[in-house]
């Protein structure tokens, strides 16, 4: 296959204002996972996937999870001897704030510039309904489907996941498949169609310092008391080196290097350092100098803080002694790093360097192991054809830096191969402010979603 097939590509050009305007319900619920006021609005969401699969003719069911629900689509009339691919997305959305800095409200979705704007749009809901809407592209135009089709959306993703590994270990033998498909990732650049072959992990941690019994006067007690603020700097300064490696005994211990043919791909992408530099804003970049930007952003392990609180922090002076300290701490882990070994040497170097004088806890909030695929067999061989056919080019293979915990959970439970073929694009404000996909990218993607099953099919 080299191009789409044209009786699926006459129905998808009809349709594309029709899907956009579609997609535009669905951006329009304010899935907010994290927030229990938008629990209703999940729940509505989750709905909204349910119907539109019942409309294609899968048999659809709402499964209530200890959080928000997962929904099932089975569609199992394939020929026989066809195989059993299952999607994977998800329809909860990162909350929107700061709500000031959108261009257009997160939750009314606005083209500008070929770029649909709306919170979700990337991430995942417009990546999941470009799947539902090939689907049913080919279910209208075909009468039937080459493939057998299971799809899960969940409504956890952003926040953590934590009840969908059990819920695929418990329905193992309903999920049994020749593959897993996911679209929530990105695409190396405009009109390079990408396939991911590694996700970075992650541990999540928060670290709560406390001193006195409460605030205190900075100038009576001062000098005297250990200050919870200082306190937590100096730890938080022991977790790298001067050269920006982290310094937390044992963190590297498990990391198993890149074959050394992956790295020499990711040496040949097409990548300025200098650019990035000004698309990030930083005056300069940092960090372990013997790798490439894209190196470190894709194979190497991270410590960042991602908040800080303690003290006074408004308009003015204020004397005080902080009572209490707080940050919240995330390492991003490579294979073959694991989370809970990783909780262990942090809770053992915080313990070692916390200074006399105050009370440290550290907490695990969650975290998701790190993926490496090699990349082989059928489901890749058919992928790379099928984003040829869409986007008249060869795929390229990158890596991520960001974790998508239940990728390693499909592999280990389900025992199959995971493709991650995303269309996102650098620089798409994903859980920022005026977060886009590219319209273009939904009607390619779309276009090579069918375009896989096809092939996929064809293969039997
Ligand atoms: N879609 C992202 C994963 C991703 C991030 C893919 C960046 C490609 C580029 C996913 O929705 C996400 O944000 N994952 C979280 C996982 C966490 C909440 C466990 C992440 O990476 O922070
Ligand atoms: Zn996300």
């Amino acid at each position: 296959m080299t191009s789409i097939p044209a009786d699926l590509e006459a129905r998808f050009a009809a349709r594309e204002a029709q899907l956009l305007d579609d997609l535009f319900a669905f951006l329009r619920i304010p899935s907010v996972s994290a927030r229990s006021e938008h629990n209703a609005d999940t729940q509505r969401a989750a709905t909204w996937v349910h119907e539109r699969l019942a409309r294609i003719g899968f048999t659809t069911e709402t499964v209530q999870t200890a959080g928000h629900p997962v929904v099932l689509g089975e569609w199992r009339k394939a020929p026989k001897g066809a195989p059993t691919i299952l999607v994977y997305g998800h329809y909860d959305v990162q909350p929107p704030e700061p709500l000031e800095l959108w261009t257009t409200p997160a939750f009314e979705p606005t083209v500008r510039d070929g770029k649909l704007f709306a919170r979700g749009s990337v991430d995942d809901k417009g990546q999941l309904f470009a799947h539902i809407a090939a689907l049913e592209t080919m279910m209208h135009v075909r009468g039937t489907l080459p493939v057998n089709v299971i799809v899960i959306a969940e409504g956890e993703e952003e926040v953590g996941s934590e009840n969908l590994a059990p819920f695929i270990e418990a329905n193992k033998a309903r999920l049994a498949c020749d593959g897993v498909v996911i679209s929530d990732s990105s695409m190396f650049a405009p009109g390079i169609p990408s396939i991911l072959s590694s996700l970075r992990g992650l541990a999540y941690f928060e670290i709560n310092v406390r001193g006195p019994a409460s605030d205190l006067h900075s100038g009576s007690y001062g000098g005297a008391v250990v200050n919870p603020a200082m306190a937590l700097a100096r730890i938080l300064a022991t977790m790298h080196d001067d050269t920006g490696k982290v310094a937390i005994p044992g963190f590297y211990d498990a990391v198993r290097p890149f074959p050394p043919a992956v790295i020499a791909g990711m040496r040949k992408l097409p990548f300025d350092e200098e650019e990035f530099r000004k698309e990030v804003g930083a005056p300069a970049l940092g960090y372990e100098p013997q790798y490439t930007v894209l190196e470190k952003l894709w194979t190497r392990p991270t410590c960042e803080v991602n908040g800080l609180l303690s003290g006074y922090t408004g308009e003015g002076a204020k004397t005080v002694l902080p009572g209490v300290s707080m940050a919240k701490v995330s390492c991003r882990l490579v294979p073959d790093q694991d989370p809970a070994a990783i909780e262990a040497l942090m809770k053992a170097h915080v313990a070692k360097v916390a200074p006399k004088g105050v009370t440290v806890t550290v907490t695990h909030l969650h975290g998701g192991k790190p993926w490496r695929a090699d990349l082989e067999g059928p489901l890749f061989e058919a992928a790379k054809k099928a984003l040829f056919a869409a986007f008249g080019r060869e795929p390229v293979v990158t890596g991520e830096g960001g974790s998508i915990p239940v990728v390693g959970d499909f592999e280990r439970i389900l025992g199959v191969p995971v493709l991650l073929m995303g269309f996102g694009l650098p620089g798409e404000n994903a859980h920022a402010p005026d977060e886009w996909m590219s319209v273009e990218n939904f009607n390619k993607g779309m276009r090579a979603i069918a375009a896989l099953f096809e092939q996929l099919g064809a293969g039997k």
